[in-house]
C-alpha cells in the first residue's frame, strides 16, 4: 500500500534512492563518468546514495565536481573524489550533472539557488551532457517566479543599481539575510543575493528574463535555468516517483 503521508524530507530520500539506482540501471550513470553534484537538502541524501553505490562496487572511478562548500564537505566525508572543473581530469566538461530545484514548471524550466549556490550549479549544469533533477512534489508549479523568489547573485557594490533595474522588470527585490550571521548572505563566491518575486498576475517570462537579467551590470548570475531540458524525477507523497 502506498504511504499517503510522506513528508517532503521523506520524499527527498525516496527520490534520491530511486533516481540514483534507476540512472545506474539504465546506464545513464556509469563507472568512470565525470559527474557534477548539486547542492541542498535533496542532494545530501543523493550524495549518500552515490557513496553507497561506490562502496557496493556498482560504480567505480566517479570523478565528482562540486557546486558548493556544503557538497564538497559531504563528498570529502564520504570518500567521493572531488575535482575542479578546470582540472586536467575534467577539462571543463561533464558527462552528467545531478541537482535539486526550487521550482519546476511544466516544461522543466527551473528556479534554483534557494541555497545560494546558483552560480556554480549553473556553470556545472550548462557544461554537462545530461542534466537530472531530483525533487519532492512541492517543487512542481504551473509557472515560475511568483511563489518562490528568484535568486540573483550580485556584486555587493551594485546592490542598489541592480535592485532598481529588477524593479523596472516588474519584480520586487530584497537582499537575502543570513541565519545565525549578522547581515546579508555572502555566497561561496563572495557576492550577495537579491531575492526577486513577480506578482501572481504578471507575465513573468523566465526564458527571456534569464538573459535580460544577466545583462544588468553588476549581476553575476540568476537562478532561472531555461536553456536545458533536464530529466526530472519527482517524488510524490503517496510514495511514487514520476519521471518527466
Ligand atoms: C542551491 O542553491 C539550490 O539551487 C538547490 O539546488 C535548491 O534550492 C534545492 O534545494 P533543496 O533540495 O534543499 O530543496
Amino acid at each position: 500500500m502506498p504511504n499517503k503521508t510522506m513528508t517532503a524530507e521523506e520524499q527527498k530520500k525516496l527520490v534520491s534512492h530511486y533516481a540514483l539506482n534507476d540512472l545506474v540501471s539504465r546506464g545513464v550513470l556509469r563507472s568512470g563518468m565525470k559527474v557534477g553534484l548539486g547542492t541542498g537538502s535533496t542532494m545530501m541524501p543523493a550524495i549518500h546514495v552515490l557513496a553507497q553505490l561506490l562502496a557496493a562496487g556498482k560504480l567505480c572511478e566517479i570523478k565528482a565536481v562540486s557546486t558548493s562548500f556544503e557538497t564538497t564537505i559531504a563528498c570529502e566525508e564520504l570518500g567521493i573524489p572531488v575535482y575542479s572543473l578546470n582540472s586536467r581530469e575534467i577539462s571543463g566538461s561533464l558527462d552528467l550533472a545531478i541537482d535539486g530545484a526550487d521550482e519546476i514548471d511544466p516544461d522543466n524550466n527551473l528556479i534554483k539557488g534557494g541555497g545560494a549556490a546558483l552560480l556554480l550549479e549553473k556553470i556545472v549544469a550548462y557544461n554537462a551532457d545530461q542534466f537530472v533533477i531530483l525533487a519532492d512534489e512541492s517543487k512542481a508549479v504551473p509557472n515560475l517566479g511568483t511563489r518562490f523568489p528568484l535568486p540573483v547573485e550580485v556584486i555587493s557594490e551594485a546592490r542598489t543599481s541592480v535592485t532598481q533595474q529588477l524593479i523596472r522588470l516588474g519584480a520586487t527585490a530584497a537582499v537575502r539575510y543570513g541565519v545565525k550571521k549578522a547581515g546579508p548572505v555572502i555566497t561561496d563566491n563572495g557576492n550577495i543575493i537579491l531575492d526577486c518575486l513577480w506578482p501572481s498576475d504578471s507575465k513573468c517570462n523566465p526564458k527571456s528574463l534569464e538573459g535580460i537579467i544577466n545583462e544588468i551590470v553588476g549581476v553575476v548570475e540568476n537562478g532561472f535555468f531555461t536553456k536545458l531540458r533536464p530529466t526530472v524525477y519527482l517524488a510524490h507523497a503517496d510514495g511514487t516517483v514520476e519521471l518527466r
